[in-house]
């Protein structure tokens, strides 16, 4: 039977860019917490989506040269895009919300009406400051060193006709709300929230702009869109069906739980709450913030391009590794430094170790000992030993120290509680020596089995309370250790000996591989290098050629140009100098001529020996490095993604050397 209805979401993320591993952390948290719910019996709604309004989507579809709707359907639906990030991730969502989607638009236009219609929304002028990239108005009195207090890049003045929001009438219901509710977690950002925005006095929202389009319609004031967080923070509640006919989940589901990255707290916990309370409808369960993925302390971003592919790891490591890495490493509500060296350790130590050491030696045993099926009664045991209660009294208590954790947002605390357990039974292996007690089975055997019986016992429990984080390979786990739908449940992971005696087990495949540290890490940075030269070759033209000269030359002077064949005799690399070749020409005189020419970056001496080449040969002699250059060799230049490309002039060898260009 159902517990109930429970709602969670993620952000909705700007498809501005392809999402980069910090949007995965939060993605995969929820789908944690969503799955965990699920896993207690409760009757889950989780949603994501995409922001897909604003002025800053509209320039970059302007760049690309398509629409703004085709801009971000191919960031959204295109081959490797969102929906494909989160089917990877196995990702799962119950509904994905974009905020072009009709009901959307609709329900948004609905909502601003309403505050309109209460005197909450009025016409007034905005004057102030515009940060682009976080398409977000500060006063000067936010600004931090006179940029953007959020990504400390520069704003610029801005002043238009545009709607305002009374966000000040709500500040006390707000204050109200943050101080003396757990409405807002961590509790750490309350005072944050409370001292920067509220105390210095909350200024009235502005919720409509006029310079750009790219946006939902003001449906009574052409010419406006709506701002672009009042449209994205109602997707919480439109997606649910609020004030349209698409869904009619609205009453069952809200209020909800927003897990939100801290940058966005702001508005969450202050403006969003108040345009619930303008429309009069719930406000939300909870705002939970949580700390950024750095990469060298800072954080990534994909206007700054210091980002992790997700990509990458994932068929690097596989899904569940780089879900599980995420969870394990990072506590949810802090910050924490991405590495790749991080990541190989998590898995190596946790993963591989701990976890798969002891599904893997366990069910080894258990193919040797007893050919794959313990034997009855091996449950209880009269010779019952000090460690087999402490392991007992461990694992049965897990699920309560887990779920104390995640109802408080703290995956990394679950997953800590499970590792002291699997270490736990790990020494508790060693303690029992099973491959001493089957040198003689006559005596132990019934020990031998009672000890197997607890490890698969412990390992089926801490599968269970794994299997949010990590959905495909505890479904093997269970195989491989014989455990029954029935005992993969949340009531059966408080219950032990859940797991029948004689289940069949099944040494399988390794679930979670050794990394080799060494070789993982350089055959990643060759990834992410060709991924990182992908990118910048995509946004940059594949070939510039420079464009042709506009004033005339006379021919008299033209003709003054002497272009001969020469024929390369030698050729070298000219000392201390990276960039110059020394050739030793033929020029059809029959005195060799010597030109320095630099193109080392594009041939090797060696390669041109031979060569019948274009010279100009009445230059006046030049020194180059000490050494004269009497003429200069022809090539083709160009430009190929951004870089130079040079090809020297070559033709037929039949060519005789000395003949004249003309
Ligand atoms: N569109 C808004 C949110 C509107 S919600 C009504 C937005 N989008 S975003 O694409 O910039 O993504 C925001 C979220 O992505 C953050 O709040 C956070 O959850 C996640 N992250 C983005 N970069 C991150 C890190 N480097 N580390 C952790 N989370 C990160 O803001």
């Amino acid at each position: 039977m159902s517990k109930g209805n429970f709602f969670i979401t993620t952000p909705i993320y700007y498809p501005s860019d392809k999402l980069h591993i910090g949007h995965t952390y939060c993605t995969v948290a929820t789908d944690a917490f969503a799955r965990y719910k699920r896993l207690c019996g409760y009757n889950v709604m989780f949603l994501t989506g995409t922001d897909e309004h604003g002025q800053k989507i509209e320039d970059k579809a302007r760049e690309a040269g398509v629409t703004p709707k085709q801009f971000v359907d191919n960031i959204v639906a295109g081959e490797g895009g969102v929906l494909d990030l989160w089917k990877l991730m196995n990702i799962s969502n119950d509904r994905f919300v974009r905020t072009t989607d009709d009901y959307h638009v609709q329900s948004v236009q609905k909502i601003f009406k309403k505050m309109y219609d209460k005197g909450d929304i009025y016409k007034g002028k905005y004057v102030g400051k515009y940060c682009k990239p976080c398409e977000s108005f500060w006063t000067d009195s936010q600004l931090k060193d006179g940029c953007c207090p959020d990504c400390g890049r520069p704003v610029v003045d801005a002043e238009e006709e545009a709607y305002f929001f009374k966000l000040s009438k709500y500040a006390d219901r707000i204050q109200d709300l943050l101080e003396n509710t757990d409405f807002l977690e961590p509790r750490s950002r309350v005072n944050e929230m409370v001292n920067n925005f509220i105390k210095p006095g909350l200024e009235d929202l502005c919720v409509s702009r006029t310079s750009f389009s790219w946006g939902i319609p003001v449906d009574f004031d052409p010419g406006h869109v709506v701002y672009v967080w009042v449209d994205a923070l109602s997707n919480y509640i439109t997606a649910l069906g609020y004030e349209n006919d698409r869904y009619n989940d609205y009453e069952a589901f809200w209020p909800g739980v927003n897990i939100v990255g801290k940058e966005i707290v702001r508005f969450h916990s202050i403006i969003w709450p108040a345009m619930l309370m303008s429309i009069e409808e719930p406000l939300p369960k909870k705002c939970f913030g949580h700390g950024w993925l750095l990469l060298d302390g800072g954080k990534m971003s994909k206007s700054k391009g210091n980002v992790v592919d997700p990509y990458i790891l994932a068929e690097k490591f596989g899904v569940d590794a780089l879900r599980f890495f995420l969870m394990r490493t990072f506590p949810f509500g802090s910050d924490g430094n991405f590495s790749n060296e991080l990541l190989i350790q998590t898995i190596n130590t946790d993963l591989a170790n701990d976890l798969g050491n002891i599904v893997s030696r366990t069910t080894a045993m258990v193919g040797k000992y007893f050919g794959g099926t313990l034997p009855e009664g091996c449950a209880t045991c009269e010779t019952a030993q000090p460690f087999d209660t402490e392991l007992i009294g461990m694992a049965t208590a897990l699920r309560d120290n887990y779920e104390y954790a995640m109802e408080h947002f703290a995956p990394h605390k679950a997953l800590e509680e499970i590792f002291k357990v699997i270490q736990r039974a790990n020494k508790y292996i060693d303690e029992n020596a099973p491959w001493v007690l089957a040198k003689d089975m006559d005596a132990n055997g019934e020990r031998l089995a009672h000890v197997l019986y607890n490890l698969l016992e412990t390992t089926r429990i801490c599968g269970i309370l794994l299997t949010p984080f990590m959905p495909d390979s505890c479904a093997k786990l269970f195989e491989q250790i014989g455990s029954c739908d029935a005992c993969r449940t949340w009531d059966s992971a408080a219950v032990w000996g859940s797991r029948a005696e004689t289940a069949p087990v099944t040494k399988g495949e390794n679930l979670f591989p050794r990394v080799d540290v060494q070789k993982a890490i350089e055959e990643l940075e060759a990834l992410q290098a060709a991924k990182a030269e992908e990118a910048r070759r995509a946004s940059l033209p594949a070939v510039e050629i420079e464009p042709q000269s506009e004033e005339f030359v006379d021919f008299d002077t033209f003709c003054k140009s002497d272009f001969r064949v020469v024929k390369v005799k030698a050729c070298e690399n000219v000392k201390k100098s990276e960039k110059l070749l020394k050739f030793t020409l033929d020029d059809g005189t029959g005195t060799d001529r010597q030109i320095l020419s630099g193109i080392a970056k594009w041939y090797k001496p060696e390669d041109l020996i031979g060569k019948t080449l274009v010279a100009i040969v009445n230059l006046p002699p030049r020194k180059m490095m000490g050494q004269d250059s009497c003429g200069m060799l022809i090539s083709a230049v160009h430009n190929e993604y951004g870089e130079e490309k040079l090809n020297l002039l070559m033709l037929d060898d039949a060519i005789p050397a000395g003949a004249k260009l003309c």
